[in-house]
This record gives structure tokens, C-alpha cells and sequence, in this order.
């Protein structure tokens, strides 16, 4: 019998134990950091990340690479990351839905040397930890949404090569080291300063640069510096693409610029530089050259206009540049674009007869040439010469044409066929240029500063597919062709072509091919050719993994082998011990930080409600006050009731007026569940949502206290209870406010928040009829209770609830987006969702048709909206509606979505989307305060009611 248990023992946790190889610090550091996100790959459920999860690369059963490019991830970076202490590689790139803001304990993780989070949401100010990284050599943070200041501790990182910030919200001046404080002039081993389109500020000191940089890229486009070019600049020099285009800078170019002999792209355009045309003599290995639209001296045409041989592009427009053109420019063996508008150029123009077929663009519009001397065999590409005396007199001559083409910002390149007839593929798939039909991996490869400027010579893509080819098959990644479309020139002069990778001997990639290819580019293990200058790669998605059955048991079988593996010996006393330590810890910090915050002596904990709740700057507010404040909550303050208990307007001393909700006895909620609603709401703070005061729980009550906001609910607007009558523009204006309110929930509350129950009730309008949004009763956490926290009993009001989530029981910030849509129908109808059983949905798409005016519309629309006057937009807001109540969660737009078309079409409307408040006209300003009478519907942290009839 004891042979038959030691069998069964044997029989079940053998196999655990075998894979249990994870280092079990680095097994429940990953599992954390799993639990922090939606979407991890299927294979993300044994207990041996090392052997199976996709994306986990390690070296002795510890964790050292984690690659998840285009996972479609969704949430944030747990701070558990830390317990990686072997971790060297963590590349997130290309998953738009993680968000939240960087941990501080990354700075924990010493050995980490590549950290890469292109292309994600993260948010707010980065980390000074980031500057413990010792061992970093590749940083890589551009396009998210982070803000702030560049932490001076990045000097501090001596192996630093890459350092990529480019595309993000960075402020203020580019730090430099200061006694003991580091700066980036201390990263003597970078190669790369990446920091274009963010919005720093500020001189660049002369400190920032030295003769013992190593630099060859140094971007920084599109920003907010301002003062002079430091002169510092010249000792680099190793520096090959220097980008200083569209800031603030002024003063002199410092004359030692043109030391820097190995600069083949210089971008000075679009500053206010002053004093003489920078002479760049010298530099012959310049291939690009704009220093468009400066404030620099009158002068004759430079010298070095004929001498820089490998000159492609030339760009000198508004620089007041006088004289006649040397026809020797024309015959430099590489150009393809000259242009010199606004300037002074004067004399014939003369192009002579040896330019090479590659000179594709001449551009001198707005100059004093009084000629052009014709070649034999004539010019036939594109010259203009509009707006010069030579036009005032023939004027019909095709160069005196401003055709506008877009011809020099797009190319029509695609890459062509490889001799086969195109398959006609099903449905999403693509015919690859081999003609097998599969799903691409696809994104936007972005060159920041190409040496050339002809965006048709089809030879440089040939050279950039082989590149990529070549760059995959020598990492094992089994790719059968890669196809480049669309190059096309973007407003900062960004070289953008489409990408798509095709895969070998399969219709689809599986996720290790997918975060291999992603890791390819994201590290820049690939490289262009060198003509194309710096690039980054901007991947989609990848729509197209395998669907495998699903097991819902994910969260109970990890639990089930860790149980099991611990049963398995040694790694139980390990488990219990580690475990014991965290709770220990975690225990030691939530102590500390409730003795910090002691004001809430008066948080009833004996009540089995937790600790005291943690507070952003929301107050406690004693009963016998609120009592006061409120006549002693008397009927002539009540201003709202509902299943939830009464709301009562109170006034504070100070004048201020508040909203008081008062749960009824049978809708309070535990302690417990109070606290973290508390908290919750005095986490958000934004102009579109309704703000929390503070809070009462005391004697058995439990009472929140919001800003009072005075012109009441949406509904009694529309309904006209209120007397506030809502013209068009006024209700574009609430409806923008509302979305950006709930955007402001799901994108950039942390964790984000879905309100679960939009609707006209809880939309309130403030004295400038600014739309608030109120009542996060019912609102979620996302990512709060770990597994189900998709599925959820079903809460919401009827007619505004997402039939998706009603059926599935899945929520997402979708189903706020179907409740926005009824909201935007009822804005324009004024009709209750559902209305003698009819459903205002259903009602507009039964008389939409599109080709009447209004859509049609006219017989449903509310009166009150200016029928008389023309609704500049109507269809638009109208389509935008109905794609928010698409059926499928998957067909709706993001709320941010649909904050820019609002914008969109308040523009188009005339109307700035950025102004304050609306309008103050007549009707407005006659409403009287005592007589709108109105019902609030604040039922935050009280229990939501099930689905309650509207
Ligand atoms: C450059 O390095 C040398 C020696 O490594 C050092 O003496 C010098 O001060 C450095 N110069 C600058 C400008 O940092
Ligand atoms: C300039 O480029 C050449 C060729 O790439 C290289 O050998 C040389 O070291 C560079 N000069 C400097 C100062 O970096
Ligand atoms: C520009 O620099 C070159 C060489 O450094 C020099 O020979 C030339 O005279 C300069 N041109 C002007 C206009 O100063
Ligand atoms: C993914 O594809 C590669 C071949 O490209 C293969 O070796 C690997 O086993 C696949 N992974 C999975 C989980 O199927
Ligand atoms: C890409 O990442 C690896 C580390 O995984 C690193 O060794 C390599 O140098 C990186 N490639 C480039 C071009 O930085």
C-alpha cells in the first residue's frame, strides 16, 4: 500500500518537477508580471517559463531575454519586473495597449543591457532609477506618451550606445552634468541621440557636446530649443546625420560646423537662424543639405553650391540667397532635388547639358531670374520657375506652371511580382510577391534623415528588400519575401514605407517568429543600407496568431503545480519562504505608509474595512459636519434620489458648494469595497469627469462628497426640464467633453477604469456647460481582481447597454463606447434610448438613408437643435455614432478615436474643439440657478443596481 501511494506521488508530481527548471524567484517575478496583462501568449500556463513560454529566453534556468513584440499586449509593467535579477533584454515593443508609467524598480535590474518599449502607451515622467541600469547599452523609449523632464541619471549609464526618446512628450532642457549632478555630455559611448519630436526646451549648452563623443546620429527635430547652435557641435566628429530642424534656435551657425567632415545629412531649417549662410565648404560627403527658412543675412550664392560632390538634395528655400546659379551646380553627379524658392536669385538660369537623368526637381518659384537658357536636348523634368520675370512675359511655358504635384513627398514604388500570377487569396489574406497567400506581418518602416530625395528610383527598395531578407534568413526566421509600398516624405521630413513580411511554407506566423522578426528591428539588428540613414521600425499588431482552444483553467493549473512543485521538497521551504518574506514586506510597507497618512485617524478599520484608505487629495469630512453643512440633510437640500440612498447640496463655510450622497442603509457596501471605491475616485482628476471632495464613514454611514456642478444632468437639458436650451454647437461641445472624460478612464487613468453606465443621467454640465461626467459606481478596475476581471455579472442601464458585453459578459472599454453612442443619438433626437419600446438605434438606422439631406434625419431630430440653421458636420457626428454602436466591441472606435473625430468636426464646424467653455449667449445666461430643478444621479461607491429600467 505505501509502494501503491509512492506510485500515485510519483505518477502526479514527477512531471511537475521535471519541468519545474525556473528559477522560482524568476517564476513568480514572470507571473506577476503576467497578471499584470491581457493577451499573453497561450503557452504563458506551465510553471517552466524557461522551457515554455513564448517569448522567454533563458540561460540556467534564469530569465534573461523576454521578446514580445506585437503581442497585442494589454496593461502595464508590474514592478515585480525586478525580481529578473538576471534579465538583460526586455524588448515590449510594438504593443500600443501597454500603458501606465515605468516602475521605479526597473532601476533594480543590474544586468539588464537592452531595454526597448518602441511604439507602446507608456506614460508620465520616467524613473530617475533608470539611471542605476549599469550595464545598459540600448534604450529605446521612443513613441509612447512619456513626459517630464530627461532624467539627468542617464549620464550616469557609461555604456549607453543607443539612446532612442524620440516621438514622446519630454520637456524642459537637455540635462548636462554639473558638479556632481550627471548629464548626457557624460555618455561618451553613445552613438545615437534620438530625441526628435518631443517638446524640450531650453538652450542647448555648449557642455552638451566635447571632442571625446562618439556620436553619429544626433536628431533632435521638432522640439522647442531655442538659442544658439553650440559651438561644441564642431568637435564631434564622428557625426554623420545632424537634424537641429524645426525649433526656436537663433544666432550664428558657429563656423566650425564644417568640421564635421564625415556629415553626409545636415538639417538646420525652420529655426530663426541669423548672421551669414553657414559655409560648408569641405564637407564633400554632405548628401543632404536644409537649411530652408532662416532669418540668415542676404548673400551671394555660396561658393559650395558647385563643390560638394555628393550632394542629392538641396534645400534652401526663404534664406535670402542673391545672384545668379552656377550652372556647375546642375552637373554635381548625384543631384536629384534643388530647391530655392523665395530667395533672390537673379540673372539666367542656365542648367547646362550634363546633368545626370537623376536630377528630377528644380524648384526656384518666387526669384528675380529674368531668363532661362534652354539646352539642346531640354530639360523635362520638373522645373519651376512661377513667380520669376522670365514668367511675367511668356507666362504660357509649361515651367512657369505651379503644378503642385505631390510628386516629390510620395513615390509609387511597390514592390513588384516575382514572375507568377497573384493567387486570389480568401478574405484578410494577402498574395505575397511569390504569390502564395498568407498574413503578413506588416508595419511602417521610418527613416528619419535618407541622403536621398527621389522617392522613384526603384533600385534603392530592391536594395532595402534584400537587405531585409538577407537580415531574417541569417537569424533563422524563415520568411519567404518581404513587400515595401508607398514611400512617402511626412511633415518632418521622415521617410515612411509600408512593410510587409510574408511567411515561409505557411499561411502565418506563430509567436516566436513574430517576436524574433519584431526583435530584429526594434534592436536595430538589422540594418538599412547606409544611404537610408537612421530608421525605426513601427509594427503592427498581429492579428493573425493561431486560434487555439482555449483552456479557462489557465489561473487554476499554475496554482495547481505550484502547489505541486512545493509538495515536491526543496522548493517548498523556498516557496513558503519567499512567500513569507513578500507577505512580510508587503505587510512592513502598507504599515509604513499608514502611519504616514495619518489625518484619517477616523477611518472606522474596526469595522473589518482595511487599513486607512490612501487619499489623493480628497478629504475626511466628520458627520456632524456634513450634518451643518447640509440644513441637517434637510428636504429642501435634497437635489436627487435614487434606489442607491439621496443626494443633498451642502455648503461649505468657505461658500464652496457640494454634492452629498447619502447610501440608503440596504446599498451599503462593506468597509472594504467603500475604501477602494474612495480611493479610486480620488485618483481621478481630469475637467470632464466629476471630482470627489471627500468622504464620510462614520456612525454607520457611508457618505461621498463631489463638486457641486450646477447646471444639472444632460437629460434634464434635453428634456428641457432645466431650461438650458443646447444648439448644435453646444452639444458637440458636451459631447467632446464626455469623451474626453471617459478617454481620460480607460486611457490614462492608472489602472484605467471602464464606467460601465453612460448615459444623459450621468453626464452633468457646469456653469460654461462643460460636460462632466459623473458616477463611477459602477466602474471597474481593470486588472483589479486578477482573473475575472473580464467577466463580470453584467450592470448598466437598458438602452445604453453594449449587447456584446450583455451576451458575453465580457467587458471592455468598448461597451463605454456603445453607451457613448446611444448618448450621441439621444444628443441629436433628445429621445430616451428606448421610448414607447421603441430603440433610438434602431429608429435611426430604419430612416437613415444617405443620400436625402440630414441623412434623412430630420423627422427624429430634437426641435431644439436649430433645425433652421445648417448642421455643419450632422452626417459625420451621425456615422461616428454608428460605428460606436457597431455590433462587434472589435468595429468600434477607442474613445480617443472619437475624441479627434469630434475635434475633427468641430473644426469643420468652425468651432475651436480647445476653447474653455461654450458659449455665453442669451439663452444660456437666462437660466437661473433656483430654477433648475434637476436629479443627480451620483451613485458612486454604492452598490450599482442589476440592470435597472431607464
Ligand atoms: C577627454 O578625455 C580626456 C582623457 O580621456 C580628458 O583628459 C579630457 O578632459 C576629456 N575632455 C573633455 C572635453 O571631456
Ligand atoms: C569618418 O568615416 C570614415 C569612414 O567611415 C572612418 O574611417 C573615420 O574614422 C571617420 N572619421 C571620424 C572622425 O569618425
Ligand atoms: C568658405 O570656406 C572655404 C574653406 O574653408 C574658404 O576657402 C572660402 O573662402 C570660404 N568662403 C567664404 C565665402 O567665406
Ligand atoms: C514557431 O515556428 C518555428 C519555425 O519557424 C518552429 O520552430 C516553432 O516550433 C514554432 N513554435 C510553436 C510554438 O509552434
Ligand atoms: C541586439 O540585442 C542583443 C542582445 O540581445 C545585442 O547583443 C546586440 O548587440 C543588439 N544589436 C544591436 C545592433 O544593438
Amino acid at each position: 500500500m505505501g509502494q501503491k501511494v509512492l506510485l500515485f506521488l510519483l505518477h502526479v508530481f514527477i512531471p511537475i518537477l521535471v519541468i519545474a527548471e525556473t528559477n522560482s524567484q524568476d517564476f513568480l517575478g514572470l507571473q506577476s508580471v503576467k497578471d499584470s496583462w491581457k493577451n499573453t501568449p497561450p503557452s504563458w500556463v506551465s510553471s517552466d517559463p524557461c522551457s515554455d513560454w513564448e517569448g522567454i529566453g533563458c540561460d540556467n534556468s534564469r530569465v534573461t531575454s523576454i521578446k514580445l513584440s506585437s503581442m497585442d499586449l494589454k496593461g502595464s509593467l508590474s514592478g515585480e519586473i525586478e525580481k529578473l535579477s538576471e534579465l538583460s533584454t526586455l524588448d515590449l515593443s510594438y504593443n500600443k495597449d501597454l500603458t501606465g508609467s515605468l516602475p521605479q524598480s526597473i532601476g533594480n535590474l543590474k544586468k539588464l543591457s537592452n531595454l526597448i518599449l518602441v511604439g507602446c502607451s507608456f506614460f508620465g515622467p520616467l524613473p530617475d532609477t533608470i539611471g542605476s541600469l549599469q550595464q545598459l547599452v540600448f534604450l529605446s523609449l521612443n513613441s509612447n506618451r512619456f513626459s517630464g523632464r530627461i532624467p539627468p541619471s542617464i549620464g550616469n549609464l557609461s555604456k549607453l550606445y543607443w539612446l532612442d526618446i524620440a516621438d514622446n512628450n519630454f520637456e524642459g532642457t537637455i540635462p548636462v552634468s554639473n558638479g556632481s549632478t550627471p548629464g548626457l555630455d557624460m555618455l561618451l559611448q553613445a552613438r545615437h541621440f534620438h530625441f526628435g519630436k518631443n517638446q524640450l526646451s531650453g538652450d542647448i549648452s555648449d557642455k552638451l557636446f566635447s571632442s571625446n563623443m562618439t556620436l553619429i546620429h544626433v536628431l533632435f527635430e521638432s522640439n522647442e530649443l531655442t538659442g544658439p547652435i553650440p559651438s561644441t557641435l564642431g568637435l564631434v566628429q564622428t557625426l554623420e546625420v545632424v537634424r537641429f530642424d524645426r525649433n526656436k534656435l537663433f544666432g550664428e551657425v558657429p563656423s566650425n560646423l564644417k568640421n564635421l567632415i564625415n556629415c553626409t545629412e545636415l538639417y538646420l531649417s525652420n529655426n530663426k537662424l541669423s548672421g551669414p549662410v553657414p559655409n560648408i565648404t569641405g564637407m564633400n560627403l554632405l548628401n543632404y543639405v536644409d537649411m530652408s527658412n532662416n532669418s540668415f543675412d542676404s548673400s551671394d550664392v555660396p561658393s559650395w553650391f558647385s563643390t560638394l560632390q555628393s550632394l542629392t538634395t538641396l534645400m534652401m528655400e526663404s534664406t535670402q540667397i542673391r545672384g545668379e546659379l552656377p550652372v556647375a551646380l546642375f552637373s554635381l553627379p548625384n543631384l536629384q532635388t534643388v530647391v530655392l524658392k523665395n530667395n533672390l536669385l537673379s540673372g539666367t538660369l542656365d542648367i547646362g547639358t550634363t546633368y545626370t537623368n537623376h536630377l528630377q526637381h528644380i524648384d526656384l518659384r518666387n526669384n528675380l531670374i529674368a531668363g532661362y537658357k534652354k539646352s539642346n536636348t531640354g530639360y523635362s523634368h520638373e522645373l519651376i520657375l512661377a513667380g520669376n520675370p522670365v514668367c511675367e512675359e511668356t507666362g504660357t511655358e509649361s515651367y512657369c506652371k505651379v503644378s503642385d504635384s505631390q510628386s516629390n513627398s510620395s513615390g509609387s514604388y511597390t514592390t513588384p511580382r516575382n514572375n507568377c500570377v497573384p493567387s486570389q487569396c480568401s478574405s484578410e489574406k494577402t498574395s505575397s510577391p511569390n504569390c502564395k497567400c498568407a498574413y503578413p506581418y506588416t508595419g511602417i518602416l521610418e527613416f528619419r534623415a535618407p541622403s536621398f530625395s527621389d522617392l522613384e528610383n526603384s533600385s534603392q527598395y530592391k536594395d532595402l528588400e534584400k537587405k531585409l531578407w538577407d537580415s531574417f534568413e541569417s537569424h533563422g526566421l524563415s520568411v519567404d519575401s518581404v513587400s515595401l509600398s508607398n514611400p512617402l516624405k511626412d511633415f518632418n521630413n521622415y521617410l515612411q514605407i509600408s512593410l510587409k513580411v510574408f511567411p515561409f511554407g505557411q499561411d502565418r506566423f506563430n509567436r516566436t517568429e513574430i517576436s524574433g522578426i519584431g526583435f530584429l528591428l526594434s534592436n536595430q539588428t538589422f540594418k538599412p543600407p547606409k544611404y537610408f540613414g537612421p530608421f525605426v521600425f513601427h509594427g503592427d499588431g498581429y492579428e493573425n496568431y493561431e486560434v487555439l482552444p482555449t483552456s479557462n483553467k489557465s489561473s487554476k493549473s499554475s496554482i495547481g503545480i505550484i502547489i505541486g512543485a512545493a509538495a515536491g521538497g526543496s522548493v517548498l521551504v523556498l516557496l513558503l519562504l519567499l512567500a513569507g518574506v513578500y507577505a512580510f514586506r508587503q505587510k512592513r510597507r502598507a504599515e509604513g505608509y499608514s502611519e504616514q497618512s495619518n489625518p484619517f485617524v477616523h477611518w472606522d478599520s474596526n469595522k473589518n474595512s482595511g487599513g486607512v484608505p490612501q487619499l489623493k487629495g480628497a478629504r475626511w469630512f466628520s458627520y456632524e459636519e456634513l450634518k451643518n453643512y447640509s440644513n441637517n440633510f434637510s428636504v429642501a437640500n435634497e437635489i436627487g434620489s435614487g434606489g442607491y440612498g439621496k443626494v443633498y447640496r451642502g455648503n461649505l463655510p468657505t461658500g464652496e458648494l457640494i454634492a452629498i450622497k447619502k447610501a440608503a442603509k440596504e446599498s451599503m457596501q462593506g468597509g472594504r469595497e467603500f475604501k477602494t471605491e474612495i480611493e479610486l475616485l480620488s485618483r481621478v482628476h481630469h475637467k470632464n469627469l466629476v471630482s470627489l471632495v471627500g468622504f464620510c464613514f462614520e456612525r454607520g454611514e457611508q457618505m461621498l462628497i463631489y463638486e457641486y456642478v450646477p447646471n444639472g444632468t444632460l437629460k434634464d437639458s434635453l428634456s428641457g426640464k432645466s431650461g438650458i436650451r443646447l444648439d448644435w454647437m453646444r452639444r458637440l461641445r458636451v459631447s467632446l467633453g464626455t469623451a474626453k472624460g471617459l478617454a481620460y478612464l480607460h486611457e490614462l487613468a492608472n489602472p484605467p477604469i471602464i464606467h460601465r453606465d453612460i448615459k444623459s443621467t450621468n453626464v452633468l454640465l457646469d456653469d460654461h456647460l462643460n460636460a462632466k461626467v459623473a458616477d463611477f459606481g459602477l466602474s471597474k478596475l481593470m486588472g483589479e481582481d486578477d482573473k475575472d476581471h473580464v467577466t463580470t455579472q453584467v450592470k448598466g442601464t437598458m438602452g445604453y447597454l453594449d449587447p456584446e458585453y450583455y451576451m458575453s459578459q465580457q467587458l471592455t472599454e468598448k461597451s463605454d463606447v456603445y453607451s457613448f453612442g446611444v448618448l450621441m443619438l439621444e444628443l441629436i433626437t433628445a429621445r430616451r434610448p428606448i421610448e414607447h419600446g421603441k430603440y433610438i438605434v434602431r429608429e435611426v438606422q430604419k430612416a437613415m438613408d444617405k443620400t436625402q439631406d440630414l441623412y434623412n434625419l430630420g423627422g427624429i431630430l430634437d426641435s431644439s437643435i436649430g433645425l433652421g440653421t445648417k448642421l455643419i458636420g450632422f452626417e459625420k457626428f451621425v456615422d461616428l455614432a454608428l460605428r460606436c454602436v457597431a455590433d462587434v466591441g472589435a468595429d468600434r472606435p477607442t474613445m480617443s478615436e472619437v475624441v479627434k473625430e469630434i475635434e475633427a468636426i468641430m473644426q469643420l464646424a468652425g468651432l475651436n474643439p480647445n476653447a474653455e467653455s461654450a458659449s455665453t449667449s442669451a439663452s444660456y445666461e437666462e437660466v437661473s440657478k433656483e430654477t433648475a430643478p434637476y436629479t443627480f444621479d451620483y451613485s458612486g461607491a454604492f452598490p450599482p443596481s442589476k440592470i435597472e429600467p431607464h
